[in-house]
This record gives structure tokens, C-alpha cells and sequence, in this order.
């Protein structure tokens, strides 16, 4: 039976990618909260790593505030950089193998529209955010045996999301202004688990993976869509990234592409859900 450590079972996807993990009887699963475990005390990932020995450790944990990152960015650097390499070290002394998640946010969005970056492009993060989330994946990359799953646009049913904010926004409002020059793919927690558990049994060569839902969207298209999915009559007002900016000055540097090619993960077999599906799937359980 493989022994899965989830680190951050307290967030959006730790406390889905727990549930489903610990419901599968192929899996003994192990957590740690924000409580439990503060993944920037070394001594004390390290101690908590050898106490339970397991086969994989999956770090859901970090700084997700993307503005907040601009403001707090030694304590969002510590989570998201500087802490990952505890992570690592404790991986490699016990031999397990560390599936970490990070971003599209570490690219920089300059790519053409009609493109997106593979694995192998290169990062230049723009936000402050994005910054932190690379230098993890350069700590993760310690790990003798690493998956690093870059992910998108998340949504799930137990956290703060753009979802929940649009359903909320749009109780009272007749009409929503939103960006509609940033390129990316939406992605529900449970496609993000999917994959992560099909990473565990199918063991494909260590490295890093796009892991988003399939297909390519904006946020103005992607809100119209919720709104259609939930019979929702509130107006999109599409809106470009430098009139958003003039609205919200403190709001972080956004790449205006971050498409993520998912060819690396189809060639081993995995084959994530269309956004449009995932989404419909999510809002039947949400306004359930
Ligand atoms: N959300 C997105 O749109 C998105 C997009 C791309 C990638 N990702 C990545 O996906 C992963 C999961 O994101 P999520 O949305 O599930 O995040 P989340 O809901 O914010 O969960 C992260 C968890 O980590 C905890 N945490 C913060 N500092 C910690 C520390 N020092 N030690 C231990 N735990 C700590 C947080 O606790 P507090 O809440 O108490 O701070 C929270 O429970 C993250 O790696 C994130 O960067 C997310």
C-alpha cells in the first residue's frame, strides 16, 4: 500500500486531493494543516517527514493571494520559494518522491496568442507571485525524484476562487466588468486531482508537467460561460488589462498569455477533461 503525505490539507485542493485520496483504499494518506506543520520551520518538515516515512509527499501548501505576493512578498518568497527546498531535503532523506504544484504564472505571457509554452520554454515571471512560485520549482527540482505540476485558473468547491466570486458578484450586480486579453486555462481542483492520482499509479519519468483542463479561454469569455452554465442574466462587460489596472493600481502584473501545451502529459497517457465540461461538472455540485 503507497503512503501519501499531503502537506497543505487545508487549502482548496489539499482538502479535496485528501478526501478522494484517503477514500481509495490502494492509499494510506497522511496530512498536514497550516497548524500542524508550518512548511517553513525546516527542522520541523524534516522531523514530521521521518516520523512517517511516506512514498509520496504532495505540497499543496503556499501563498495564493497573487496581489497580496506584491505587498507580502518576504513571507509569500518563504512559503512558496524558500520552504520548498525543506520539502525536498525531507523527500530525498526519506526517499520518497515529491509531487509539487506550482503555476503558469511563472512565464511572462509574452508568447503569441496562437501559441503555448511547453515544459521546456523558458520562465520569466512578471508578478511577484509568479517569482516565488518559480524559485519553488527550482527547490522542488532538489528532489532526487520530483513531479512538478504546473496548474491554472483554479476552482474547487472548498475555497476562496474567481468562480465563487463571480456566483457572489452577481447577486448583486446587473452587470460585471471583466479582463478579456489574458489567455489561459481554467481549471477545477478535481481534474487537478485526477491527474495527480493518475501520476502516482502510472509513474511517469520525473520532471515538470502542464496540468490544467484542456482548451483555452479569457476571464470575460470564461465568466459568460458560468454565467450560461448557473442561468445567471448579469452582463460581462469585457474589459482590457490596462483599464482593469486603472480601476485596481495596487493589482499585480498578470501574463497576458499562459497557455500551457499539454503534450507531455497526453504522450503518458493522461487526458484531462475540457474546461467547459470540468466547469459544468463543478457548478451543478456548487449551486447543488
Ligand atoms: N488558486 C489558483 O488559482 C492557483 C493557480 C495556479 C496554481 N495554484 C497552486 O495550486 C496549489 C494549491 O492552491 P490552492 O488554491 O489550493 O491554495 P490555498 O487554498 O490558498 O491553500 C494553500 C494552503 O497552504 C496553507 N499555508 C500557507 N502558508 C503555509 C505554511 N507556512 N505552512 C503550511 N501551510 C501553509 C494555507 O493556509 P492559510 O490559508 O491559513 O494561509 C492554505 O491552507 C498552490 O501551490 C498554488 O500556488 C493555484
Amino acid at each position: 500500500m503507497k503512503k501519501i503525505l499531503v502537506i497543505g490539507q487545508d487549502g482548496m485542493l489539499g482538502s479535496e486531493l485528501y478526501l478522494r485520496l484517503y477514500n481509495n483504499s490502494l492509499y494510506d494518506v497522511y496530512k498536514t494543516t497550516i497548524e500542524t506543520l508550518d512548511i517553513c520551520n525546516k527542522e520541523a518538515v524534516i522531523d514530521e517527514v521521518k516520523r512517517i516515512n511516506p512514498d509520496f509527499i504532495i505540497n499543496c501548501a503556499a501563498y495564493t493571494n497573487v496581489d497580496g505576493c506584491e505587498v507580502n512578498f518576504d513571507l509569500a518568497n518563504s512559503v512558496n520559494g524558500i520552504a520548498v527546498a525543506n520539502i525536498a531535503e525531507a523527500t530525498n532523506i526519506v526517499d520518497a518522491t515529491l509531487i509539487h504544484i506550482s503555476t503558469d504564472y511563472v512565464f511572462d505571457g509574452k508568447l503569441p496568442i496562437d501559441k503555448a509554452y511547453t515544459e521546456d520554454m523558458k520562465e520569466n515571471p512578471i508578478s511577484a507571485y509568479g517569482k516565488t512560485k518559480y524559485l519553488g520549482e527550482q527547490n522542488a527540482s532538489k528532489a532526487k525524484k520530483y513531479y512538478i505540476l504546473r496548474t491554472a485558473w483554479l476552482y474547487g468547491l472548498n475555497g476562496k476562487n474567481f468562480v465563487k466570486t463571480m456566483l457572489n458578484l452577481s447577486k448583486s450586480k446587473d452587470e460585471i466588468s471583466v479582463v478579456n486579453d489574458q489567455h489561459g486555462s481554467p481549471t477545477s481542483t478535481t481534474t487537478l486531482c485526477e491527474i495527480i492520482e493518475q501520476i502516482i499509479e502510472k509513474k511517469p519519468e520525473f520532471g515538470i508537467y502542464h496540468s490544467t483542463n484542456e482548451g483555452f479561454t479569457v476571464w470575460s469569455d470564461f465568466t459568460k460561460k458560468i454565467f450560461e452554465l448557473a442561468n445567471i442574466s448579469t452582463k460581462v462587460i469585457p474589459i482590457s488589462s490596462k483599464e482593469y489596472k486603472e480601476m485596481y493600481p495596487n493589482s499585480s502584473d498578470r501574463p497576458k498569455n499562459s497557455q500551457l501545451l499539454k503534450n507531455k502529459l497526453h504522450s503518458v497517457g493522461i487526458f484531462p477533461k475540457k474546461w467547459e465540461e470540468a466547469l459544468n461538472e463543478y457548478l451543478k455540485e456548487e449551486l447543488k
